[in-house]
């Protein structure tokens, strides 16, 4: 089993990548044999595919790395770098943007989504953003990949595109990645619109919980979020075409451990005025360890910049090995 896994380091991490994904990545990790190691990236590069103000994009780096250290990623464990280190992210993604087809690309709904009316003007990154995504994973020959459900479809690309060139060069390289989405992880709504998904990218901050928000900000953030008048139904079934109910009864039965029903066999009946601080209340005790973890680490740059320098050097030694192999099947003279 090789976990491989990355997260974009634009904006601050929200409740979003860590019910969907960071919290698995922990939970992989943490049921690691000894010995064994999962890798995980920041995916700079992929970053760039919409333009990034330079200084940003270096502080967003240390931060989304202290970030993951504070919600339980460990370098001892696991291998944390920025993708832009290890050079082998782009010259696999060069090899296999020649095994993926125009086809293939032109069916991704991420690149339809970014780049939206303008998509004349979208960079070439930005369409090609899913075969360094394959060439992400495929590096590290991953077996099993912790995303959230909208990564899913460049997962599926990933495994055409490791198909596809085992097949055309007739060796058995690169093994077909599965997405790893444990039924338990929600696809988290923004507060503000439950028909969107709680994202970085958002132009309003109310529409999400960063990790770094203080206290006050949850409450405020989990008191204003949008809701229907209604109260919570006593089951399930009762949240259907409620999507901004369905989202923050989502959101506390992942924290608390438990499912959709045992939430509301406790606060169905009750309007969103007595739910949402018993919320904010959750919210705030899962997160204030993380937050003030965060701080201490972030207070320390150079120890952030050291363990992201160890982590690529450790996941150069892999990639230089695979790129031998696939330099061989292509049949690249040299080295
Ligand atoms: P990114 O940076 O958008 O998000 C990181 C992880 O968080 C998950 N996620 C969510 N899950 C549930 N609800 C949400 N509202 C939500 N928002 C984000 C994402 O599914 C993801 O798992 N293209 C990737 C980064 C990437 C990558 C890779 C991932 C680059 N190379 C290779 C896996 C393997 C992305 O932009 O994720």
């Amino acid at each position: 089993m090789i976990i491989v896994s990355g997260i974009q380091p634009t904006g601050s991490l929200h409740l979003g990548n860590y019910l969907g994904a960071i919290r698995n990545w922990v939970l992989m990790q943490d049921a690691l044999k000894p010995g064994d190691r999962a890798w995980f990236f920041i995916a700079d590069m992929h970053a760039i595919t919409l333009f990034q103000d330079p200084a940003e994009l270096t502080q967003s780096t240390r931060e989304i790395a202290a970030a993951l250290m504070a919600a339980g990623i460990d370098p001892a464990k696991s291998v944390l770098w920025n993708q832009s280190q290890v050079m082998e992210h782009a010259e696999l993604a060069w090899v296999l943007s020649c095994t993926a087809r125009i086809g293939w690309l032109n069916r991704m709904t991420q690149f339809k989504e970014k780049s939206g009316k303008d998509r004349e003007g979208a960079s070439v990154g930005l369409y090609t953003y899913p075969v360094l995504q394959a060439a992400d994973v495929l590096l590290y020959k991953a077996t099993h990949v912790p995303v959230g459900d909208d990564q899913k479809q460049h997962l599926e690309l990933a495994r055409d595109i490791a198909q596809k060139f085992n097949t055309d060069f007739g060796r058995e390289l690169f093994p077909l990645p599965e997405p790893t989405i444990p039924p338990s992880s929600p696809r988290v709504r923004s507060l503000r619109d439950g028909s969107a998904k709680m994202s970085k990218s958002d132009p309003s901050d109310q529409s999400r919980i960063n990790l770094t928000d203080s206290e006050d900000e949850i409450r405020n953030k989990l008191k204003r979020a949008k809701t229907d008048p209604e109260p919570l139904p006593t089951a399930v079934e009762g949240l259907e075409n409620r999507p901004e109910a369905r989202n923050l009864v989502e959101i506390y039965a992942t924290l608390a451990g438990t499912g959709l029903a045992e939430v509301l066999g406790e606060f169905g009946g009750q309007g969103f005025g007595a739910f949402k601080p018993a919320l904010a209340d959750l919210v705030v005790a899962k997160l204030a360890p993380m937050n003030a973890r965060y701080r201490e680490l972030l207070a320390n740059p150079a120890a952030i910049d050291a363990a992201l320098a160890e982590g690529a050097e450790q996941a150069r030694a892999v990639a230089r090995e695979t790129m031998r192999e696939v330099r061989d099947a292509v049949g690249f003279l040299g080295r």
